[in-house]
């Protein structure tokens, strides 16, 4: 693992180039990787790409508000950053280094359960808005413990992912017999991931006040029955498209979802937000704040912690540009009157938000 210190970076592909540079093929492949046939994957880009911005003129833009807010607390973005497995593969310090760069920046960090260090040193690490991820893998006196835990450090929020039920196949870490993911199926606590359903989810509301976010939700119906158990937050997502290949994309399950939850719950988004452009779009379909995986392991990995400070401060820059551009002042004025759908005009692809960038591939 090699990051050295940030160079200056100037736009986010070269933060994704080195982040290739810094990475072996193994943990590259492990980041940028979906499952299967990689379809999903390219439905998150394919749907935002088909999203066309409108542009009003002769405005005054000379002061453009790129923040946002979740649960009430201000960020600088509408943004977190996503959890992510096994960060410290990726830099130094792992989870704490991502909070570090959150607290910095001023945005939101969401912790795996599966990343090092401990859930309380990484709390210890910044004084950000923090949400602590859940995969549920053991029975409901862990998860009460892992509750404990998580407000004892002060952490803002908690959230369970239920898109991991069954482990998917990764085909370019099964390739390379990668030990990370392709041997997890046979691990017994993934038999209580499998098995934990809206009753365990309901003794788990009933039990515990801290604010609760569902990860992986695509459908409405499965949206509404989180609102019947009073879930604070709604996580659209299909993980980055790592686990059901040949789902939709994030961005074209979004609008329905916010329309039925109506304001009832926080929205989140993720799936393939790679550029300003994209958390624009995700604003106006109605998300509240967008999430960042990838974007966030090619920052880590790039710079250690002025890495991601670095891709957040480019990211910020192309939100501000797109909002002047497009003739508003604010995130809180953009809504769908200000999308049209159009056709796509480039393959999408993990990459295809960076046209400019040329990796190399591993070989299989
Ligand atoms: C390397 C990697 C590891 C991940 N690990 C987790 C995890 O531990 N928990 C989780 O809920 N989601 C995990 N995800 C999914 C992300 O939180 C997020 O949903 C996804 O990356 C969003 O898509 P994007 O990468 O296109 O932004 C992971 C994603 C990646 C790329």
């Amino acid at each position: 693992m090699r990051n050295e210190p940030p160079r200056e970076f100037y736009a986010l592909h070269e933060i994704v180039r080195a982040a290739r540079n810094n990475l072996s093929h193994q943990v590259w492949d492990y980041l940028v990787g979906g499952a299967e046939t990689e379809t999903t994957l390219k439905r998150n880009r394919a749907a935002l790409d088909s999203v066309a911005l409108r542009q009003r003129v002769l405005q005054d833009v000379s002061s453009v508000d790129c923040t946002g807010e979740l649960l009430g607390r201000r960020l600088r973005l509408p943004l977190l950053l996503a959890p992510i497995g096994s960060l410290e593969s990726f830099a130094e310090g792992g989870g704490a280094t991502a909070a570090r760069a959150a607290a910095e920046f001023g945005v939101c960090h969401m912790l795996s359960s599966v990343s090092q260090p401990s859930l309380e040193e990484v709390a210890a690490s910044g004084d950000n808005m923090k949400i602590f991820q859940l995969y549920v893998r053991s029975d409901d006196a862990w998860v009460d413990d892992m509750v404990g835990r998580a407000v004892a450090a002060g952490y803002d929020a908690f959230a369970i992912t239920v898109d991991v039920m069954h482990y998917s196949r990764r085909e370019r870490d099964i390739a390379k017999r990668f030990d990370k993911t392709w041997n997890r199926r046979s691990l017994d606590d993934l038999r209580f991931q499998a098995s934990f359903d809206w009753d365990r989810l309901a003794r788990f509301k009933s039990k515990h006040d801290i604010p609760l976010f569902i990860k992986g939700i695509a459908e409405v119906d499965d949206a509404l029955r989180c609102l019947e158990l009073g879930v604070e937050g709604i996580y659209v997502s299909n993980h980055g498209g790592r686990q059901l290949d040949h789902g939709l994309g994030s961005a074209d399950v979004l609008p329905d979802i916010v329309d039925a939850v109506d304001g009832r719950a926080a929205i989140v988004v993720d799936g393939g937000i790679y550029r300003g452009t994209d958390l624009v779009k995700a604003v106006a379909l109605g998300a509240d704040v967008v999430g960042v995986g990838r974007l966030l392991g090619f920052g880590i990995a790039a710079g250690g912690s002025a890495g991601v400070v670095r891709m957040l401060e480019l990211l910020e820059d192309e939100v501000q540009t797109c909002l002047g551009l497009m003739g508003v002042t604010s995130l809180a004025e953009v809504d769908r009157s200000m999308l049209r759908q159009a056709p796509l005009v480039a393959q999408p692809g993990l990459l295809s938000a960076f046209p400019l960038i040329n990796v190399p591939e591993p070989q299989y």
